[in-house]
């Protein structure tokens, strides 16, 4: 069938990216879901930062390559040996394909998933196909997922059935920022209530931790971000204490205010000045949570004495840690209670191509989750 997708032909074009033009709107032909794999209707697709590191290179995949792995939407198709969705079953998708049976799904850590990791790395779906074309060329698949698109062929593992109450714009969210927000306050560094926490970067990634924290009952929540319209709204969440990154008393502000640094900080910017900032507002005997992705050759030092004596824990969190199959339906429920109001994270409601100019929004912090729907 033919589908309007935005493709990335080329890597590294400069900003402003709506001269530039980074995404092109293309026809693609899409083939249909070939074994273990699903057709599925798009109707939301957020923007994270990771698509924005594709296009500026910083996380470099394989061009042309059809981008967007946050989305939600409704089955459309089954490819052979799919019984366990059906034709109009809402799903979201998630930017991992869980094959089952490597050794970390085995071991209940699908986030890591081997073949997954393989086959994204690749540009390909899980079962190495490719269904894109554009003119008869291969199109490579971002995450599994080309979701900004108004349909797109993913394997069945790389969906999560969702309630048909919940709106395509907000279910759209819960495929990466809220998973990975959410998962790395609960999944990987599982905090306590009446815990400290602090979360750097208030992205779609770090605004879902920041609640998520509140959710499990921390009692001071520290927000810090460059753009004081981020710490605006972290107050108006419940954020305790709201520090501006660029402010050189940050670190004794935090450490003065949570008796000596606070016992789980977050590093969600995806920046090494702020993997440094939330090591050293980290008090002895806590945890840095770090689910950023800077650039692969950027490197941290910290005194390894501190690790030692503090007895100190880093851990980095992919996906949050997440086995989505469990994870959507409970952070969903939150959602629908309204102990988790992630819908709070959507910025702009945005027409597919509108895209380029969302790319500036994104590189300059201007929006939390702008989403682009689907006119079907
Ligand atoms: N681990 C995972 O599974 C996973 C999943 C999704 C996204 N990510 C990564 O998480 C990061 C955040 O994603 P997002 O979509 O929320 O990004 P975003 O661009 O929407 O938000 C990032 C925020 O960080 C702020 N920031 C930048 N430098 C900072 C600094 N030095 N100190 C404090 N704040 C700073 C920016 O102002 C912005 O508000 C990205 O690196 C993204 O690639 C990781
Ligand atoms: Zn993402
Ligand atoms: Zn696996």
């Amino acid at each position: 069938m033919k589908i309007r997708a935005a493709v990335l032909h080329e890597i590294g074009r400069s900003q402003p990216y709506l001269e530039s033009r980074p995404l092109a709107i293309e026809e693609l032909e899409l083939a249909a879901p070939g074994p273990g794999e699903v057709l599925v209707r798009i109707k939301a697709a957020g923007l994270c930062h990771s698509d924005l590191s594709v296009v500026n290179g910083d996380r470099a995949r394989p061009t042309p390559m059809a981008l967007g792995h946050e989305a939600a939407g409704v089955v459309a198709a089954l490819g052979p040996g799919v019984d366990d969705l059906a034709i109009g079953s809402h799903v979201i998708l998630v930017f991992m394909p869980s094959c089952g049976h490597c050794t970390p799904c085995a071991g209940g850590r699908p986030a890591l998933c081997e073949p997954g990791a393989l086959a994204n790395g690749a540009g390909t779906l899980v079962s190495g196909a490719r269904r894109l074309t554009l003119n008869g060329v291969p199109v490579n698949h971002h995450l599994g997922c080309s979701a900004f698109a108004d349909h797109a062929v993913v394997s069945r593992r790389s969906c999560v059935p969702i309630d048909g109450d919940l709106p395509f714009e907000h279910a759209a969210l819960f495929g990466c920022a809220v998973l990975t927000g959410v998962g790395a306050v609960v999944n990987t560094a599982r905090i306590e209530p009446g815990s400290t926490a602090a979360v750097l970067g208030l992205g779609g990634v770090g605004f879902s931790a920041l609640l998520a924290a509140l959710a499990a009952g921390a009692r001071d929540v520290v927000a810090i971000d460059l753009l004081e319209s981020k710490l605006d709204l972290a107050r108006s969440l419940g954020a305790s204490l709201c520090v501006n990154a660029r402010d050189p008393d940050l670190v004794a502000k935090v450490r003065d205010a949570t008796q000596g640094g606070v016992d789980y900080s977050f590093e969600m910017a995806g920046a090494i000045a702020a993997l440094e900032t939330a090591y050293a507002i980290t008090r002895r005997g806590g945890m840095t949570v770090t689910a950023g992705l800077p650039n692969p050759r950027a490197l941290w030092a910290i005194p390894a004495v501190s690790l030692i004596a503090e007895e100190r824990t880093i851990k980095g969190s992919y996906i949050g840690s997440c086995v989505p199959t469990r994870d959507v339906p409970r952070f969903a429920a939150l959602f629908k209670q309204g102990r988790l109001p992630v819908d709070r994270l959507l910025s702009e409601r945005l027409r597919l191509d509108e895209i380029n100019g969302a790319l500036d929004r994104l590189a300059q912090g201007l929006s939390i989750r702008q989403i682009i729907m689907m006119d079907h």
